[in-house]
């Protein structure tokens, strides 16, 4: 009788299934402050809860992208040691509240967020607080060249509707509804394309245009850094396409970032913002949202709604939890 041995390749610890209780403590304590309208408490409550429960995850980590910097807000600070100590050497990029405003008005797709990958592979914008964006889906991969990010816009919606079989009017692009896209806006509507406008939350908009099937097909324009490095985690997890620009919009901001040696000229993409595949992401809903419910009181608890990746397997799974009051427990429903 002969005898075959397959070989399986050891699948390895998915750390985005424990960081998922990371970003599902900063929704649930962000969730009491939905249209409060005070978003320094909705997000220092959502800080507070988050280094709570990272400190159990097994890993050493460092925070290399903190919360709040731009805005002095609450943070996780940047250089501050997190996990346990024991475990893997990872950076740690955050962002508790993703869409503070949002949180506060009770608006759509305020999350929170947490990125993980190997030490000393996510980029540091140093003192660049803004970045110009792109970001698309792995079905418009190939046509996602550095030079499209300063293509004029006709031409880079053209490019992408052909990639994804589509026609230019059947495309979405989510915009952030800031006076700097007057123009943006206009170019995008002239050329045929829908506009999804969000006055905040450019990383929920990046992981809809990376999300097949979403009903979200780019992302366009000009939003933070922070949320820029995180937003990459999750598109390289998702295998889309991101590219990024410097762009500096606050005064001082363009002199600093050339004093700190930064190149304003360079066209990062997904693989130059994280320099990993060894990536995890987690995000729970905090308001409801496109993208997906956010936390829901019950009257014994509550419930919320995640999405973890895994960047090496590509996996990405859809993870609503029945949180029980005054227990430290949380019956889960996994699919993916
Ligand atoms: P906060 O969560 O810090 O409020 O950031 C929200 C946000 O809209 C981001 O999604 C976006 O990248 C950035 O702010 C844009 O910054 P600004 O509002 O200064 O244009």
């Amino acid at each position: 009788m002969s005898s075959t041995r397959t070989m399986v390749e050891h699948p390895g610890r998915d750390l985005a299934l424990e960081l998922v209780r990371v970003t599902e403590a900063a929704a649930l304590a962000a969730g009491r402050w939905i249209g409060r309208g005070q978003k320094e408490a909705g997000d220092g409550a959502a800080v507070e809860a988050m280094r709570l429960v990272l400190a159990t995850v097994e890993i050493e980590g460092g925070v290399v992208i903190g919360e709040g910097e731009k805005d002095e807000a609450p943070m996780l600070f940047n250089g501050e040691a997190v996990g346990t100590g024991v475990g893997p050497a990872v950076d740690v990029a955050v962002d508790p509240v993703e869409g503070t405003s949002l949180l506060a008005n009770g608006r759509p797709d305020a999350i929170s967020v947490i990125a993980v990958a190997p030490r000393s592979t996510m980029w540091s914008p140093g003192p660049g607080f803004y970045m110009n964006k792109l970001v698309v889906g792995r079905d418009a991969r190939e046509v996602l060249s550095p030079a499209l990010l300063r293509a004029p816009v006709a031409k880079t919606l053209a490019a992408i509707a052909d990639a994804k079989r589509k026609r230019v009017d059947d495309l979405t692009v989510f915009v952030l509804d800031k006076p700097r896209y007057t123009g943006l806006i206009a170019d995008v509507r002239a050329a045929g394309a829908r506009v999804l406008l969000r006055t905040d939350g450019d990383v929920a908009g990046a992981l809809m245009a990376a999300t097949p099937g979403s009903g979200v097909d780019v992302l366009m324009g000009i939003g933070g850094t922070p949320e820029g490095v995180i937003a990459a985690a999750a598109v390289r997890a998702l295998g889309g396409v991101m590219l990024g620009q410097l762009a500096p919009q606050k005064p001082g901001e363009r002199e600093a970032v050339l004093a700190a040696g930064l190149d304003i000229d360079r066209v990062l993409t997904e693989r130059d913002l994280v320099r990993s595949d060894d990536v995890f992401f987690a995000t729970t809903g905090i308001t409801d949202g496109l993208l997906m419910p956010g936390v829901h009181y019950t009257d014994d608890g509550a419930t919320t709604d995640s999405i973890v990746m895994r960047g090496k397997s590509g996996t990405r799974r859809t993870i609503h939890a029945e949180h029980r009051q005054g227990k430290l427990m949380s019956l889960s429903r996994i699919s993916g």
